[in-house]
């Protein structure tokens, strides 16, 4: 079937089935075109909550799946590629934090969204790209000791706005991390008048050379509102698609043009018509870790109200 076919049949599956489309930043060009909605993990987590759909298909990657329907429990929730994992988040597992925990008696744990759902069930309050400042700031200005799970570079960040130390897991995205100095001055040689948006999943020496650090979404906000025509990215490249899509008189440039997350382009428009049509590969949890995990997302969906 060619692109247009498939899109045809997605979109009346997607209506006889009440379905909603949820689709990461990350994702392919045809895959974005396909969207309901698009987002970062924050966006993409409120809106799975509030949709009034009977099935969220999820285009992203499974931490965002297990998410989506540990906030939707009653809905079908189906991420078109089962393999769609992502390498940072099984850097941890409940026992590697439980072991960390029993070191740490007295710490709250924040975890990233970027987790397996067993691990969000043992922290105390989870957190995004787009919040981990405030939430530190916010909801555990109290904590004395605060263990920051899996994202070492993301923990970095963090504490280096807000002053507080953490005891951090030794994660890493692979995209993210390969990112390197020499990238950024090699676009910045090429583009003089570009700003740098940089992800702070990027280690600290590419975090220092950013106008400015952002979710994915805080890149399109930024993009969108800012008077600068030139944007260089320190993130996956896909992001691209849609920036250039908004923005058509300005200009975006991949830090790295090595920068895609094979996981996040795994999902193809087949797969989605399958998953659709078939309503297989869904995401399925054991209620207690569901209701546990429930928690710590809650009180960080909580605090944006
Ligand atoms: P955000 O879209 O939340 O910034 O996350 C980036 C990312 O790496 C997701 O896997
Ligand atoms: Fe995971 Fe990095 Fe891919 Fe995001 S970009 S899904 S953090 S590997």
């Amino acid at each position: 079937m060619d692109n247009t076919s498939l899109v045809e049949e997605i979109k009346r599956y997607r209506s006889e089935k009440n379905a909603v489309i949820l689709v990461h930043n990350y994702q392919p060009p045809e895959i974005h075109d396909i969207a309901d909605y698009i987002g970062d993990s924050l966006g993409l987590s409120i809106e799975a909550s509030k949709t009034t759909a009977d099935i969220i298909v999820f285009c992203g990657v499974f931490f965002m799946a297990e998410t989506a329907k540990i906030l939707s429990p009653q809905k079908t929730v189906l991420l078109p590629e089962p393999a769609a994992g992502c390498p940072m988040a099984d850097m941890i597992n409940a026992q590697d934090l439980q072991n960390l925990q029993k070191e740490h008696p007295h710490a709250r744990t924040l975890c990233y969204v970027n987790t397996p759902a067993e691990v969000k069930a043992y922290s105390d309050l989870c957190c995004t790209s787009a919040n981990a400042v405030t939430l530190v700031e916010k909801v555990l200005a109290e904590a004395g000791e605060i263990i920051f799970v899996p994202d070492k570079n993301l923990a970095h960040y963090v504490s280096r706005i807000t002053g507080r130390r953490f005891i951090a897991w030794e994660g890493y995205c692979p995209v993210h991390a390969d990112i390197t100095t020499d990238d950024i001055q090699q676009q910045k040689k090429r583009h003089p008048e570009a700003e740098v948006l940089v992800h702070p999943e990027c280690v600290p020496d590419v975090v220092d050379l950013a106008d400015y650090v952002l979710s994915t979404e805080g890149m399109v906000r930024h993009a969108g509102s800012a008077d600068t025509r030139e944007f260089i990215l320190a993130t996956e490249k896909g992001i691209i698609y849609r920036l250039q899509k908004e923005n058509p008189e300005k200009a975006f440039y991949p830090a790295s043009t090595a920068s895609v997350c094979p996981n996040m382009k795994k999902i193809t428009l087949d797969k989605v018509l399958a998953s659709l049509e078939e309503e297989i590969f869904e995401v399925t949890l054991p209620p207690h870790i569901m209701s546990r995990a429930r928690e710590s997302i809650q009180k960080m969906l909580d605090y944006r109200d």
